[in-house]
Parts: structure tokens; sequence; C-alpha cells
């Protein structure tokens, strides 16, 4: 039986319809050419060992009989989370190792929790000869970041899992991959991490206290989601770009825009991107800018001058993987 496997899957940009997804409403994802790797290797002993430098995890042990009790560090919740799971479905004897390396920082937001869960519940299923089909594999991880996190759509667990560019209704209910190609970014990170569950949870209560502002945010996303996924599909970028900006300042109406965001958002479009908006939770992590080829450099220079950090990345690249 083979005892090792390196898995890796992608990180992952919201396009379109961050917050109105946690409800049900439809949105846009993009993967990224930055990948987060995952080795495991079966040992004789029941116990998860798990190293993971790039969240502060080294040297980090758990006996199967505990998994998912006691003080759990951050940076180990979804694989202690996600083995959990994957043994109450599918029991195995003996222990197993994990290790992770990501090419891209934890703090960006594009998405290491779901990327790693995905990749530990392939890697563990392979090594037991279990070969999951894409909708077991989002199940059983989806299930973990519930676990974990206590709400979040998933759109993130399905680009790690599918890749490309994805249509995507929660939970999972929709996984349409759309057939794009030269959809061109220049994202820049705000140099500030955010805590994802504390800003849905804010955009809850706010929608608790007032109802109809968030609802009518809400629909208007989701008419432009069902709008910008036609112009992807023609590569009507001018409109898709629009599509963008208006999406941006409904998510200002919602609260989640920044003084960075607003900086970052602005440069860009004033350097010529077709449009520019944050991408993911708000307040901080990354501003997405649709560029042409002609404008990108202009644009990464416009948001390095206002104090974004320019990330390069690819889109629309392969789901997760089994590297060896
Ligand atoms: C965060 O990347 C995107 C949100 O819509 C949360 C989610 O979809 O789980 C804010």
């Amino acid at each position: 039986m083979q005892k090792t496997i390196t898995v890796s899957a992608p990180g992952k940009l919201l396009l379109l319809g961050e917050h109105s997804v946690v409800y049900g409403y439809p949105c846009l994802v993009t993967s990224v050419n930055q990948r987060l790797y995952l080795t495991a290797t079966l040992i004789p002993d029941d116990e998860l060992q798990l190293e993971a430098p790039d969240v502060k995890i080294n040297g980090y042990k758990k006996l199967y009989k505990d998994l998912g009790t006691g003080e759990i560090p951050k940076g180990a919740r979804f694989i202690e989370h996600g083995l959990a799971n994957f043994l109450r479905k599918y029991p195995f004897q003996g222990g197993v190792r994990i290790e992770t390396k990501s090419d891209f920082s934890s703090q960006y937001g594009f998405g290491s929790s779901s990327a790693s869960t995905v990749c530990l519940i392939k890697a563990i299923s392979e090594l037991n000869g279990i070969h999951l089909s894409k909708s077991e594999l989002f199940e059983i991880s989806y299930h973990t970041l519930l676990d974990v996190a206590g709400k979040g759509s998933g759109f993130d667990i399905a680009a790690a899992i599918y890749g490309g560019v994805l249509y995507y209704v929660t939970p999972g209910k929709v996984i349409e991959p759309i057939e794009v190609t030269d959809l061109s970014l220049v994202v820049g990170y705000t140099g500030i991490k955010v805590d994802t569950v504390q800003v849905v949870n804010e955009v809850a209560q706010l929608k608790t206290e007032k109802p109809e502002l968030v609802h009518s945010q809400f629909e208007t996303i989701t008419t432009l989601v069902e709008k910008a996924k036609i112009a992807l599909i023609q590569k009507n970028w001018s409109e898709f770009g629009r599509f963008m900006n208006v999406n941006q300042e409904a998510l200002d109406r919602l609260g989640v825009s920044s003084a960075k965001l607003d900086a970052m958002v602005t440069a860009a479009r004033g350097a010529g991107a077709f449009g520019a908006k944050l991408s993911g939770a708000g307040r901080g992590d990354c501003m997405i800018a649709l560029v042409s080829s002609e404008k990108k450099n202009v644009v990464c220079e416009a948001v390095n001058a206002v104090g974004g950090q320019v990330i390069p990345i690819q889109t629309n690249v392969a789901g997760v993987n089994i590297e060896i």
C-alpha cells in the first residue's frame, strides 16, 4: 500500500458576490495559481502529527482518541477536525503525519484553511484506496469548515476542489464551471489580515438592525453576479469591470470596505482598470482590479503608490491535484 502522497490545491479570489453568498445568493470565484501543498504519510501509531510552519505549527501531535477535543491551536483546527470527520466516515488503522507548505501567506485571504482541508481529505482518502468524487470531497471538507468556523458559504472549498472559474450557490447547491480565458487581475494586499467570521457576523448584525438595507444590497449584488456571469462568458471586460464597480458600492453600503481598500480601488480605476473592488470579507485582505494586458503595469504601479502590496497571480487554474 502507498504510504506517502503529496497533493496541492489552489487559492481563490472572489470576483463578485461576497457576503450575500453566505445567505444563499450566487457568487463568482476564480482559483489562483498560488497553491497549498500537503504531504500525508501513514504512520504506525494512532495519532495525528502535524508540521505546518506557515501557520506556526511545529511538532504538533494529538492522539486519535482526543481529536477535536481540548485546546487546539488556530493553525491546526482545520486539519484536526478534517481528520476527525474523515475517520468517522472511513475509519482506518494507524495514524498520519501531515506536512503543509504554501506558496502564499495565510494573511492574504486566499483561502489557505479551505485549501488545506481539501488537500487533507483528498490525501488521506487516496492513501486508503478511497477515490472520493468531487461532491463527496466537498461534503466532508465543507462539514469541517462549519465545525471550525461555525459559518461560511463554502465557495472557497469549491474553488480548491474544482479549480477554474465557478458560479457557486451555497452550500454547493450549484457549482458551475465557467469557460473563461484571459481573466487578468491585479491583486493588491492591504497588509491587514481580516477575521472573516467576525466581518460576516457584523454583516449579520446589520441585517438584524437594518433588514431592508441589507436585503436590497444582496438583491443588487445578485443581479450583478448574474449579469457578470454572462459578461464573463462573452469576454465583455468593460461590462464585467462596471459590474465589479457597482458591487464595490454595494459592499461599501454594507460597511465592509475601508480607507485602504477605497484608495487602492480608486488608484486602479484611475490608472485604467476596467473595474476594481474588494475581494473577500472586506475591511482588509485584498483588492482586485480587472485589467487589459496594456494597462497591467500601470495599474500595478498605481496600487503600489497608495501602499498596496501587489501579489502576482494567474487566474483560472487546476483544482486539487495529486502531485506525487
Ligand atoms: C469571505 O472570503 C467571503 C464571505 O462571503 C464569507 C463566505 O462566503 O464564507 C464574506
